[in-house]
């Protein structure tokens, strides 16, 4: 970056107090040199002499000793009765203020209606999520999930064909290219279907991991069923996802409330292609 000094006021300030310090010092030190230089010495003297060297009797000022005292004062209160003897920190007091606030915003907010909810996860959205998945949830050109795709039919498809990671289930990582585009079409919209009617029999390459029923056989891999519903969202925030474009941190660690959450996982799903 280029330091542009002769148009910042700030900058020009910083210079004028630098060029005075400078000033200030060597015309201070000048006059102690010299006074070194001419000065007698006047004063009494102690008894004590080491080779003709004696100290002068200098009573210790007022004010040095009061703050002396008061630093110690002060130090013991400090470790007995301040942090951290007593558990107090400045850091302590926000968590507890985030906390009350968080639960009195619970509570205001515990059953809002569909109009409030998507208004809320909109604002979440905005701040929380759009940096990476773009204002308009396109995943800004693959940067990170495109939300016209993800959770629909085509979203299926997609993780089929590019496998996935990150989420960090114990089953691990989903291969890519398990079955071909037709077979992954036809999965894709069974499942974003509700897995009723007819199952593909090309789900059996989905079975080994995610279970007959497709739930993900007890929290060994993600349960389908669920796939697209603001449930498997909040679920996803919560975990979490290091993937193949890129690393989503956790929301879990109280950045948002639950009702927060479930805003934004239903406001996302507003994104989607229908
Ligand atoms: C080897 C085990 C395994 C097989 C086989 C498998 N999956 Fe997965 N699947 C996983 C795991 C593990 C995850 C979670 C991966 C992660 O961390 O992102 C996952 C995640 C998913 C997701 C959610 C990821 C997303 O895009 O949000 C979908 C959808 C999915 N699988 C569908 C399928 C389908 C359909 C098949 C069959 C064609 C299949 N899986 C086969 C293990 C498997
Ligand atoms: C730091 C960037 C970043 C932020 C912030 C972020 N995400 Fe993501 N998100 C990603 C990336 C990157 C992926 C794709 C990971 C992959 O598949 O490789 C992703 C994937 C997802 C997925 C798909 C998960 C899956 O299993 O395929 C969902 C749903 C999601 N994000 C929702 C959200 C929501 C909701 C927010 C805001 C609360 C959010 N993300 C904030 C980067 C981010």
């Amino acid at each position: 970056m280029k330091i542009n000094l002769s148009s910042d006021t700030v900058n020009q300030l910083a210079l004028l107090g630098a060029a005075a310090i400078i000033i200030l010092t060597v015309y201070v030190a000048g006059k102690y040199i010299r006074q070194m230089k001419t000065d007698t010495s006047t004063g009494e003297l102690t008894d004590e002499n080491w080779d003709g060297i004696s100290e002068y009797k200098n009573p210790v000022p007022t004010g040095w000793i009061a703050s002396f005292l008061g630093t110690m004062i002060w130090g013991l209160w400090y470790w007995f009765l301040g942090y951290p003897l007593d558990a107090y920190s400045q850091i302590g007091e926000y968590n507890e203020e985030v906390k009350a606030y968080n639960a009195e915003f619970e509570k205001k907010w515990q059953n809002p209606n569909k109009e409030t909810l998507l208004a809320m996860g909109e604002g979440v959205y905005l701040v929380q999520c759009a940096p990476c998945h773009g204002i308009a949830g396109d995943g800004i050109e693959g940067k990170a999930a495109g939300f016209d795709r993800w959770g629909s039919a085509k979203g299926i498809a997609d993780t089929i064909k590019k496998g996935s990671k990150g989420l960090g289930y114990p089953m691990g990582e989903m291969p890519a290219g398990l079955v071909g585009e037709a077979d992954a079409k036809a999965i894709g919209e069974w499942i974003a279907g509700g897995m009723k009617g007819q199952k593909p029999a090309a789900y059996s390459a989905c079975s080994s991991c995610h279970g007959e029923d497709g739930k993900g056989m007890n929290g060994q891999a993600p349960d389908l069923s669920t796939y697209g519903t603001p449930a498997f969202v909040t679920n996803v925030l919560n975990r979490g996802k290091s993937g193949f474009i890129g690393t989503m941190p956790k929301f879990s660690d109280g950045r948002l409330t639950d009702i927060q959450k479930e805003a934004v996982a239903n406001y996302i799903l507003t994104f989607r292609e229908k």
